[in-house]
């Protein structure tokens, strides 16, 4: 049995598409139904590649009147897995299939205290977020992390809409962010929210673990789409129904055995809810844990992974292969 989060899908044209950096377009869009846009939405986006239609998830950057028109902002990485190259191909004009905004990373007004940091792209979850603290003047710090200032989306608008309220930290600069420093000195009834890759999520993790901060103040925005290795082929065996299944670098497990009529349960298909696990039988090679769902001790055991993102990586020399079982 599958389920699904149930998106309304609509259609929307391109109205304009930015470079901002090097890597990263702004795409405004005019969705056929306007819906109000809260902070922390994003849209699901129906992408071709290779002709065939796969779904990405993009944070809404900002919105224009009654959501009329919407922005989101993509990064085309070498490990984009081919939705990143099509959506930058965009032009205005051309019309996309969407949802109508999600939110599955909501902001709570009323905290005493707020981090909002992002990594790199990670700061198109945030943005809106750091708006609406400032528009009801709550107490805020907006930290955005990355590789160099060129590499930072919108960091004009940034400075001069939250002074000093924004930290920068920039690898290049000598200024890289120090995680553990960050969590250390959160003031009681801080709640933080984090969107940016799987290294940074699991480092602000483990040090808010041992901080013994309340875990429900951390929150991730995910996308599931960042692990520690670069996405490589492998190959699943399960024996029980006498199938073995090639994952391309460019699909997920769970995409690659849904090919195959393997029959799966999943839900938010970004490593949050844990519904699309399988056991993990043996294992020649590593797993790529890429999701937020297991503690740290359970993915030390190798014992089960989260299929829609998680991925196995190849002993020295060879191909990754992992046999499992399903429920
Ligand atoms: S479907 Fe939710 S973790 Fe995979």
């Amino acid at each position: 049995m599958a389920t699904s989060h149930a998106a309304v899908w609509q259609r929307a044209t391109v109205l304009d598409t930015t470079a901002l950096t090097d890597d990263i377009r702004r795409i405004v869009l005019a969705p056929d139904h306007p819906a109000t846009v809260d902070a922390g939405a994003h849209i699901d986006v129906r992408v071709p590649i290779g002709g065939v239609p796969d779904r990405r998830s993009y944070s809404v950057v900002d919105d224009g009147p009654d959501g009329r028109s919407l922005a989101i902002s993509v990064l085309d990485s070498p490990r984009s897995r081919g939705g990143a190259r099509a959506m930058h191909a965009l032009r205005p004009g051309d019309t996309i299939e969407i949802t109508q905004p999600i939110v599955d990373f909501p902001l709570r007004v009323g905290a005493a205290h707020y981090v909002l940091l992002a990594g790199g792209i990670g700061i198109t979850a945030v943005m809106g977020m750091a708006r609406v603290l400032r528009s009801v003047r709550a107490d805020y710090t907006l930290v955005y992390a990355g590789r160099s200032r060129p590499a930072l989306a919108y960091l004009e608008q940034l400075q001069s809409a939250h002074g000093d309220r924004l930290r920068l930290h920039i690898s290049d600069e000598d200024t890289p962010l120090d995680v553990t420093e960050l969590v250390g000195g959160v003031e009681p009834g801080t709640e933080l929210y984090l969107c940016g890759p799987i290294r940074l999520m699991d480092a602000v993790r483990r040090a808010w673990i041992e901080r013994e901060l309340p875990y429900p103040d951390l929150r991730f925005e995910t996308f599931g789409n960042s692990g520690w290795f670069a996405p490589e082929d492998f190959v699943v065996r399960i024996p029980r129904i006498g199938a073995e299944v090639t994952v391309r670098a460019t699909e997920t497990m769970l995409e690659a055995l849904e090919a195959a009529e393997v029959d799966l349960m999943f839900d938010c298909r970004k490593g949050e809810c844990g519904l699309c696990e399988v056991r993990v039988l043996d294992l020649d090679g590593d797993i790529d844990h890429r999701d937020v769902f297991y503690s740290e001790r359970q993915k030390d055991s190798r014992g089960a992974m989260c299929c829609c993102v998680s991925r196995a990586v190849a002993p020295p020399g060879g191909t990754a292969v992992v046999t499992i079982d399903i429920s």
